[in-house]
């Protein structure tokens, strides 16, 4: 695992009650930052900090629907209150469904980009309220939004999250751009992961071999290692590595960039 210095950092993830978003929230509360986990489930974001508690990090964790602007409105006062401030803003929560054209069903893309891209701006719009230097929090800080190597490749069965996560990169750079012209002290930056065999991961490989498009979920896989040059899947501490770094001080001058943790494979 790389380090870096995290103490005193506050942090809200989103969708952090499992998967990438849980591995976020113990890479980075381990290298010192204070950090809420926001999810729609409950049952599995008590059941997280359970766990990181026990590691002794500092994680709560925050009901939130990021599609919900009600929500949001709800969550900042309970994320401030258990943080006492508000640096940094990990936008990850986020769903796939994998799905043929000649089947579209158009419910799944509207679900998709309400929780994906609108969820995101929503995310984006309420770390700038309160982290600006207006803002209850009122210090700056930086926000991570979580896209996907699908953004950067074209892969059968996924169009409607690959588009999406190409529109959570575009956002990115405009919230980048629009935080300096305002002068909020934010910056925004997105990350683009290659497939991580997790639930996610491995839903979505056992999708796309189950919709003909490959022989298999093995050959699925086979087909993402063999156009990634380093050769393997992503693993999740590989991703939770790269937002720790864009949460920090180290990348304090890095602001607008997709940053690709992909082995390669959308270069
Ligand atoms: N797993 C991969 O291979 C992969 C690759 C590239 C990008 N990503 C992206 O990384 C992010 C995390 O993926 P993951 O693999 O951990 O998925 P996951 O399904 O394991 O976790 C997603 C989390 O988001 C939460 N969530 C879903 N809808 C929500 C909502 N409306 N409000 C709040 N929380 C909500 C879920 O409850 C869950 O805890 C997603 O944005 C995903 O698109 C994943």
């Amino acid at each position: 695992m790389a380090t870096c210095d995290l103490s005193g950092r506050k942090v809200l993830i989103t969708g952090g009650a499992r998967g990438l978003g849980l591995k976020m929230a113990e890479t980075l509360a381990g290298q010192g930052a204070a950090v809420v986990i926001a999810d729609i489930d409950a049952e599995a974001g008590a059941a997280s900090v359970a766990a990181l508690a026990d590691q002794a990090h500092h994680v709560s964790f925050v009901h939130l629907d990021v599609a919900d602007d009600a929500s949001w409105e709800a969550a900042i006062p309970d994320v401030l209150s258990a943080l006492g401030g508000l640096d940094v803003v990990v936008n990850n929560a986020g769903i796939e469904i994998t799905e043929l054209f000649v089947d579209l069903n158009p419910d799944h893309a509207r679900k998709i980009f309400d929780i994906n891209v609108v969820g995101t701006m929503l995310g984006v719009k309420h770390a700038f309220r309160t982290m600006r230097p207006e803002g209850p929090a009122g210090a700056g800080g930086a926000i991570i939004n979580i896209a996907s190597v699908a953004a950067t490749i074209a892969f059968p069965g996924i169009a409607a999250y690959s588009a999406s996560k190409s529109a959570v990169d575009r956002l990115s750079r405009v919230a980048a751009a629009e935080s300096g012209r305002m002068g909020y002290g934010v910056r925004v930056n997105a990350i683009c992961p290659g497939l991580v065999p997790n639930a996610m991961g491995a839903q979505l490989a056992n999708d796309t071999a189950e919709l003909g498009l490959f022989g298999s979920t093995e050959e699925a896989v086979g087909a993402v290692v063999s156009l990634t040059p380093s050769g393997r899947l992503a693993t999740e501490q590989d991703i939770a590595d790269a937002v720790a770094f864009l949460a920090s001080e180290d990348s304090a001058f890095i602001n607008g960039v997709a940053l690709s943790v992909d082995g390669g494979m959308g270069m």
